[in-house]
């Protein structure tokens, strides 16, 4: 199953390679969908499914459907959509296969570097056939991936105070603008801690896993599992006291749900 969904996930990668025929605005002013995104998600749509006929589908774009089954898939075409236009070269394609609601298999794709990320519950997470973990840095010797609520600025400055305090302790910073891709570095030892306020299913579910399969910890914010109707808050790291302390910064400063 894995080989036959990296399969079509590289196929879908070649669509992203078309120029971009058409960009607009979705919701509020940083928001974009293209051409390309709605091209992945509709390839995906059709081959995933027929892959698994009766799986249910979330998808980030258009009015696709919202359903749920015993299987289903939750994709985001192109995570990194604002790099993908301006050609920045951060740009991948995250597809989860969830299993009554929980996540079962997660493929990432970062087609700039020919990067196939991919995880089974249980079986371990491995990059292009090589087994991946988390890297054993202490806090202080860590780097941080985080966002800054961009599609609702209203939790923004809640995110810089967050930032500037783990900034203090951890030795730098990083904003790929793809979720996805942070998290898939975590998950391959590239840096050791993700924050972020505001995230939706597609975003975090295929990498969650590949987290927790190498080793590392992940945790929705005021949620038990990974919630299907987002937004909601992600943090992880990759060692247990790391996420530890991590949680308690971003706990000690939220007190409460913030939406
Ligand atoms: C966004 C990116 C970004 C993250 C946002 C996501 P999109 O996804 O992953 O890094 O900060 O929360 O929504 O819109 O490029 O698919
Ligand atoms: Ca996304
Ligand atoms: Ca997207």
């Amino acid at each position: 199953m894995i080989t036959q969904i990296t399969e079509i996930v590289r196929e879908a990668s070649l669509l992203m390679k078309k120029d971009i025929e058409d960009i607009s605005q979705k919701g509020n002013a940083s928001n974009y969908v293209t051409s390309a995104d709605i091209a992945v998600q509709d390839f995906l749509y059709e081959k995933l499914r027929a892959l698994l006929p009766g799986s249910g589908f979330i998808g980030e774009e258009g009015d696709a459907a919202f359903q749920t089954a015993e299987y289903t898939w939750v994709i985001d075409p192109i995570d990194g959509t604002s790099n993908f236009i301006r050609d920045l070269g951060l740009s991948v394609i995250s597809v989860a296969l969830l299993k009554d609601n929980a996540p079962y298999i997660g493929v990432v794709y970062f087609p700039y570097r020919d990067e196939m990320y991919y995880a089974k519950a249980g079986k371990g997470a491995f990059m292009n056939g090589k087994p991946i973990h988390v890297s054993d840095r202490d806090y202080a010797h860590s780097h941080l991936c985080s966002a800054m609520s961009l599609y609702d600025k209203r939790h923004a400055s809640a995110c810089f105070r967050i930032i500037e305090k783990v900034y203090d302790e951890c030795d730098d910073l990083r904003r790929l603008g793809t979720a996805a891709l942070e998290l898939s570095y975590l998950a391959a030892g590239r840096v050791e801690l993700y924050f972020e306020i505001r995230i939706f299913p597609w975003d975090a579910a295929a990498a969650a896993l590949l987290i927790q399969e190498a080793g590392g910890y992940v945790e929705f914010l005021f949620h038990d599992s990974l919630p299907l109707d987002g937004p909601f808050g992600v943090i992880a790291a990759n060692t247990k006291e790391n996420f530890k302390k991590l949680r308690a910064t971003v706990y000690g400063e939220l007190k409460e749900k913030p939406f």
